[in-house]
């Protein structure tokens, strides 16, 4: 009879023992996982649907701000709901540094991240020709540098399977006129996100960007024309569907679009 170790008997329990977690993972549906998923751009139009709809559907939000008044707003809004929130800036290597910490220690490794990042005062109409390079220079500081600084700082963040998923406009192909820097600012997003997923794939982590072809419509601003608008809350539904099945979501580059321009 052979006899067994008791290192080989801990490694057969080991092994019987994984077996079970991995059975009970795949009888568990996947939409009774929850998600812990931070949202950069919380106070925001579009990351306040995406926030709303991830905690309406009983998953973990950490909303991210620079401001502490917006982030006591949304205390004050979702405190039933559990959100957390985070004072956080990526408009520099060293804030987002600091925010990485901060992320890490109080809530350790998200499951998703989401940048829905943007600033009112880059996107005013502005030519190329005509406009002193600083303005334009300044939108690319604000619409472009600080998705590329969060994804710097947050994507190493997620582990194997974590989901990143940035939120662009629809405008990286068309230019309104008089507004190239939102065609060139949109268009050098789609770019980054396309190399951060052929990037973070290496680590596993699934990078998606999703480009919103329409004004978004709140309650607060209903549309005023729905052929060229977009729900919040189903660009807040998409985005968790990304986040719970990326692979359903290939991508890397997602759209949704208005009735207008679908
Ligand atoms: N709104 C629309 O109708 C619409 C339509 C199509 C596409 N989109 C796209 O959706 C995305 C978000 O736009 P939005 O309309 O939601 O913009 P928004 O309402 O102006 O919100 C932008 C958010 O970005 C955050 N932010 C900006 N700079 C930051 C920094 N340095 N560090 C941390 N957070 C920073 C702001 O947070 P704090 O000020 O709280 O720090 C704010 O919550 C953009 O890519 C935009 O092109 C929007």
């Amino acid at each position: 009879m052979v006899k067994t170790s008791a290192a080989g008997f801990s490694r057969r329990r080991f092994m019987a023992g994984s077996a079970a977690v991995a059975a009970a993972r795949l009888a568990w549906p996947e939409e009774n996982r929850r998600l812990k998923v931070c949202v950069l751009g919380a106070s925001g139009t579009v990351g306040n649907a995406i926030m709303r709809e991830i905690l309406n559907a009983g998953h973990h939000v950490i909303a991210i701000s620079r401001s502490t008044d917006k982030l006591a707003k949304i205390r004050a809004e979702y405190a039933a709901k559990g959100v957390e929130t985070l004072v956080g800036d990526v408009a520099s290597d060293e804030s987002a540094a600091a925010l990485h910490a901060a992320l890490h220690a109080q809530f350790g490794k998200p499951d998703g991240i989401v940048a829905a990042l943007s600033s009112p005062a880059a996107d005013r109409p502005m030519k190329v020709l005509g406009t002193p390079t600083d303005p334009l220079r300044r939108a690319f500081d604000t619409n472009f540098f600080t998705h590329v600084v969060a994804a710097k700082a947050l994507i190493p963040e997620l582990g194997a399977g974590g989901v990143y998923v940035g939120v662009n406009g629809g405008l990286p192909d068309f230019v309104l006129p008089g507004m190239a820097n939102v065609t060139m600012t949109q268009s050098a997003l789609r770019s980054l996100y396309l190399a951060l997923a052929q990037e973070a794939d290496e680590s596993k982590v699934k990078v998606r960007m999703l480009g919103l072809f329409g004004l978004v419509a709140t309650g607060e601003r209903p549309a005023k024309n729905a052929q060229r608008s977009i729900l919040d809350s189903d660009v807040g539904r998409r985005v968790l569907d990304i986040l719970l099945h990326p692979a359903e979501f290939p991508g890397p580059i997602l759209a949704i679009k208005a009735r207008a321009y679908s």
